[in-house]
């Protein structure tokens, strides 16, 4: 197990590039299946989320190459999957479809991915069966065999961002037309596309009429792709600034992605422009919050931002009330924080939180990926020393958070590892 040993009360004053995303390296990297000829991936975050979809890919025949942040795929699939693979991640629904209609069938294990609710996959299964998959197994596993793979209308009854890419990664190779209603446009779903579309594919967003269309192409070609940055991670690091009073400069930064961010920490005090790199960040006062913050899909307030918010508004001068409405399990990154003396009053989907302006740092542990983003964050401004544990989630999503915020201008971070699970890493 790893833990970061922190000292509090910190200064960040620095540059740092933004790494690859997380959340369209994942789509990319299953929609690989649908290749025959390579892939050449840029700006791969090295995260073990990526590694744990890359060990699928080599296990269903694919060949991964990866030298740095670049990723070689030269897909050849010979297997349609086995129920032992998948250990946990979000990768495997994702397969799912481009393996169906590549091979007829597929075979994995439930997908698992950070215990922040339920998560249950019944959109997507949804969305196969209308492709023209039949389901043979149990709750367990997803098993499914398909005679043939033919385009079809869906509409999304929530905006499942995982459901949206199983239905334009299933229609890529479809016979016919799909048309997928209602979806999720996070900016990751639509990089998804400018990828696949750089391939071949044809995949049409119609704004006003709310929906992507896609029709069916007979192969994809080869192709070299740069990922966008991880607007999340761009997001962490601007909060972190303004919970050090620090000011940062972030390389490749999203700003276009991150506005409902932008506009929250402007309220609370902070100083942002766009730059010509990137996004400049400033903050000079302890952040003041007031009023009321809900998750939403995209364009609105981002979930995965939610306990990074959670925890500047518990170091900040004033009160914020937060609403979940994304994923019911959210705030179990409350209780931890609750830990260091923070003041958080759940109920229910929401949280009151009211600024503390002396927390104590102490032993906490990483509930999920982007709680021990938030924890580490309210422990740079805790006072005295203190340990976050299992970490190991943290790495799901940060190539390496404590390099970053050295970068940052940060002193006081020590990460530490039992050897033996850091080789398993
Ligand atoms: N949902 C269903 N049925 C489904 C699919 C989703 O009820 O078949 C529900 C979920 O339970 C949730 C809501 O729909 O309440 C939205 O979930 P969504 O499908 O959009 O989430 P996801 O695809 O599983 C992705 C990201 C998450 C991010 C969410 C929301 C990836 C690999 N993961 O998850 O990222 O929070 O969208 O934006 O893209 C993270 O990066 O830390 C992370 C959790």
């Amino acid at each position: 197990m790893g833990s970061i040993k922190v000292v509090g009360g910190g200064r960040i004053n620095g540059k740092v590039v933004i790494q690859g995303s997380k959340n369209l390296a994942i789509p990319c990297l299953c929609s690989s299946v649908l290749f025959d000829k390579p892939i050449h991936f840029k700006n791969v975050p090295m995260i073990s989320d990526v590694f744990e979809s890359t060990n699928i890919l080599e296990c269903l025949g694919g060949r991964v190459k990866c030298i740095e942040n670049e990723i070689d795929i030269f897909p050849e699939i010979k297997e349609v999957g086995k129920a032992c693979l998948g250990c946990g991640g979000r990768s495997t629904i994702l397969y799912c479809g481009p393996l169906l209609a590549k091979t007829g069938r597929c075979s994995f294990r439930y997908p698992g991915g950070c215990h922040i609710g339920k998560r249950p996959i019944d959109i997507h299964e949804r969305i196969l069966e209308a492709f023209g998959a039949q389901k043979n197994s149990d709750e367990d596993k997803l098993e499914y065999t398909a005679d043939s793979w033919k385009g079809c209308e869906v509409s999304l009854p929530i905006r499942s961002v995982g459901a949206t890419e199983t239905g334009i990664l299933s229609a890529i190779l479809a016979k016919g037309t799909t048309i997928i209603n209602y979806p999720a446009i996070e900016p990751e779903i639509m990089h998804l596309c400018e990828f696949l579309n750089s391939a071949g594919a044809s995949i049409v967003y119609e704004e006003d009429r709310d929906r992507f269309v896609i029709d069916g192409v007979t192969g994809l070609q080869e192709t070299t792709y740069k990922l966008a940055a991880d607007r999340i991670v761009a997001g962490t690091y601007m909060i972190y600034t303004c919970m050090c009073k620090g000011h940062a400069i972030l390389i490749d930064a999203p700003y276009c992605e991150l506005e409902s961010l932008i506009e929250l920490l402007r309220s609370f005090g902070a100083f942002i422009r766009r730059i010509p790199e990137g996004m400049e960040i400033y903050m000079n006062k302890r952040p003041y919050c007031s009023g009321k913050v809900e998750t939403k899909y995209y364009p609105g307030f981002p979930t995965d931002l939610q306990s990074l918010i959670l925890t500047l508004a518990g170091i900040s001068n004033g009160e914020l009330l937060i609403r979940e409405n994304i994923f019911e399990s959210r705030f179990e990154t409350a209780y931890e924080f609750m830990k260091m003396g923070a003041n958080v009053q759940i109920t229910g989907d929401s949280a009151r939180v009211i600024g503390t302006e002396y927390l104590e740092n102490t032993k906490l542990t990483v509930p999920d990926l982007r709680g021990g983003a938030a924890l580490l964050g309210a422990m740079l401004c805790g006072n005295g020393e203190g340990e976050l544990k299992n970490i190991e989630l943290i790495k799901r999503g940060y190539e390496d958070i404590v390099r970053d915020l050295k970068r940052l201008g940060y002193d006081g971070l020590e990460e530490m590892w039992n050897l033996k699970r850091k080789e398993n890493l």
